[in-house]
């Protein structure tokens, strides 16, 4: 068990001590956030909602959210580091049985453009997508995205998207961080950023639900950061150029570098910034 106070899980809008509302889901959504798990302290969210899931206690759409993650967990095994109360750290619980097992790259296209809608809705342009799914304003990132799917034979049982977006916050351990508060220069209500990204998340989803995932593949490239044009890249300790030409079926980067295609996955390839 990697968290403490279970019992204030609570499936209803939760209170601090004060009897301060904390979080309350009012988001215009048919299930993304119609169950909350709010923890006032939790190592990872993905950890805890992957637990959950596994006793049967979450439904499609539950939210498992803190206010202060101590051992956030990011891709390619990096640590998510955030100040207790100032960002939003959560994750929500597909089912997307719907979807193939090799088409699994597009809950990563659903979220990432959820954040960009986000985004967009607070007035904030210079969005992009850095592949797979940093999201980047201007040159700095200011949400990340660990998604974690459990496939059983062809379909997907499971996808734990974990999502953290800073909002708040205004110091980072690293210059390359940013927070929508920095870049809008005013502080926001997590409770109503959280309500208007399930939103967002939710109108995604169910595009791709209905079957529209050339258009979401389409925005997604539209959005991603160095499409079709020159790029530093660094793998296998070679740095080059290239031109991100497209995204594989299963996620993989497709360059052209030297007028050749090559194809990289997630763990084979870094960008130079
Ligand atoms: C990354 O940029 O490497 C991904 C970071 C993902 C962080 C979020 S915060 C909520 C959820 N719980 C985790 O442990 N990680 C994700």
């Amino acid at each position: 068990m990697l968290f403490r106070n279970i019992q204030v899980i609570s499936f209803q809008p939760t209170y601090k001590s004060n009897q301060k509302l904390l979080y309350k889901i009012f988001a215009n959504t048919l299930f993304t956030g119609q169950r909350l798990v709010f923890v006032p302290e939790c190592h990872s969210t993905n950890s805890l909602a992957s637990e959950l899931a596994s006793q049967s206690i979450l439904s499609e759409g539950a939210v498992v959210i803190t206010s202060n993650q101590t051992a956030g967990r990011g891709q390619r095994g990096n640590v998510w580091e955030t100040t207790e109360g100032m960002n939003l750290t959560f994750s929500v619980l597909l089912k997307p049985g719907f979807l193939p097992v090799k088409s699994q790259f597009y809950i990563t296209i659903v979220t990432s453009m959820a954040i960009v809608d986000f985004l967009k809705e607070q007035s904030v342009t210079s969005t992009k997508i850095k592949w797979p799914n940093d999201i980047l304003v201007g040159q700095k990132k200011i949400c990340g995205i660990l998604i974690e799917n459990a496939v059983q034979r062809d379909s997907i049982q499971q996808s734990i998207v974990g999502i953290g977006v800073n909002i708040n916050q205004k110091e980072f351990a690293v210059q390359t961080a940013t927070s929508l508060s920095l870049v809008a220069k005013t502080d926001f209500d997590l409770n109503q950023m959280l309500n208007l990204l399930l939103e967002k998340f939710e109108r995604r989803y169910l595009q791709l639900r209905s079957g529209k995932l050339t258009e979401l593949k389409k925005e997604y490239l539209d959005n991603l950061f160095g499409f079709r044009s020159l790029g530093s890249f660094i793998s296998d300790g070679r740095r080059f150029e290239g031109t991100i030409d497209d995204v594989g079926e299963n996620g993989e980067l497709i360059l052209l570098v030297d007028s050749k295609s090559e194809r990289y996955f997630l763990k084979e390839i870094a960008f130079v910034i």
